[in-house]
């Protein structure tokens, strides 16, 4: 409990300047951060500005993020990495990777991040959930049309050949998370045929999970498969997008963070993993257009951020999908049946 309080006061006292000096740290955190380079910008500035602590930060996909960690496993070079989709964090616990830390924190999480962290015997937590969807400019499909897409099923009209975008699985967690939820939804092969059907209207499989929605905007493409947050960013940034949550029902995301099994800054990464998850941290969210639903009670959610009340959620399993042999082999079977056609 003293240890709780003595963690929380730093962190307070960091985050409301006053004794921000005073508190002044010292040293580096080598930062991987999996999320969108806007709001991995903003949160290493943040931390740098409120405790001294200078932020190297590197920006990568959730895979790739594992992968990263694995290539450096025994000669690890980061400290935490924050955001990406959950399964690859579960991944890395899984294959001690990451180290247990319970944070002081956890008491203030909603009940999703604390699974998350308990899914892993406290070597990850959720720091943000959302949804899967796809959006769709409206400029090149008419959303009053009877034929605008609103479900899975709807993405292999023929209409859309070669309009549109999604990620590949083995380096964005979003393309994961879609394929672990179409195989929740319809069954493992049903699912590898649906990807196989589709693949005829993917113009490209990008290595970032957000580009497709960009792509959307811009017109480049029709239609983007993303989180749902992600569509709504580039609608509040002024892109023709309409966001979809797919009639059959979807997955969703609970992005995670992980401290680096011995990584070289140990102490100023659990000093970075409370920060980030107070509520003034995590309402810097809104400010960098990243409209996850934040995992901390007591932040506000933005009120751009789509309602997961209102969606059907699948009962995403992340102990199964998040497992070294599942994520492997599933990533494997996409690699010889889809990558390859
Ligand atoms: O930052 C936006 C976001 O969609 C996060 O919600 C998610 O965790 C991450 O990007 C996934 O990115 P990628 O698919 O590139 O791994």
């Amino acid at each position: 409990m003293i240890r709780t309080l003595a963690i929380s006061g730093l962190a307070a006292a960091s985050l409301f300047g006053g004794a921000g000096a005073a508190n002044a740290q010292s040293g580096e955190l080598v930062f991987y951060c999996a999320a969108d380079e806007g709001i991995c910008r903003l949160l290493s500035e943040s931390f740098q500005r409120e405790t001294g602590i200078n932020v190297l930060m590197t920006r990568k996909s959730s895979g790739e993020t594992y992968a990263q960690l694995k290539a450096e496993e025994g000669q690890p070079r980061g400290d935490v990495w924050w955001g990406g989709t959950g399964d690859p964090h579960l991944q890395a616990a899984q294959e001690g990777l990451t180290s247990v830390y319970q944070s002081p924190m956890l008491e203030e999480l909603q009940d999703w991040a604390v699974r998350q962290a308990e899914t892993a015997d406290y070597r990850t937590v959720g720091v943000y959930a959302g949804a899967l969807g796809f959006g769709y400019n409206a400029d090149l499909i008419d959303p009053a049309s009877p034929d605008a897409p609103k479900c899975w099923a709807d993405l292999l009209n023929e209409a859309y050949r070669d309009e549109i975008q999604v990620a590949n699985p083995n380096s964005s967690g979003t393309a994961y998370t879609l394929l672990a939820t179409l195989v929740q939804i319809m069954g493992e092969d049903e699912a590898f045929e649906y990807l196989a059907a589709l693949d005829d209207n993917i113009s490209q499989y990008t290595s970032s999970g957000s580009a497709p929605i960009r792509a959307a905007g811009t017109g480049e493409s029709s239609i983007g498969i993303v989180f749902m947050h992600d569509a709504v960013a580039q609608a509040v940034q002024g892109s023709p997008i309409q966001t979809v949550a797919p009639c059959e029902g979807t997955g969703y995301e609970v992005g995670s963070m992980s401290l680096i099994e011995g990584g070289p800054n140990p102490e100023n990464a659990r000093i970075f993993y409370d920060w980030v998850l107070t509520p003034e941290a995590q309402e810097l969210g809104a400010q960098a257009n990243s409209f996850q639903v934040p995992s901390n009670v007591n932040a506000q959610t933005p009120p751009e951020s789509p309602n997961l009340d209102e969606i059907e959620l699948i009962d995403y399993d992340f102990a199964l999908y998040g497992s070294s042999d599942e994520r492997a082999r599933l990533l494997a079977r996409w690699d010889s049946e889809i990558g390859a056609r």
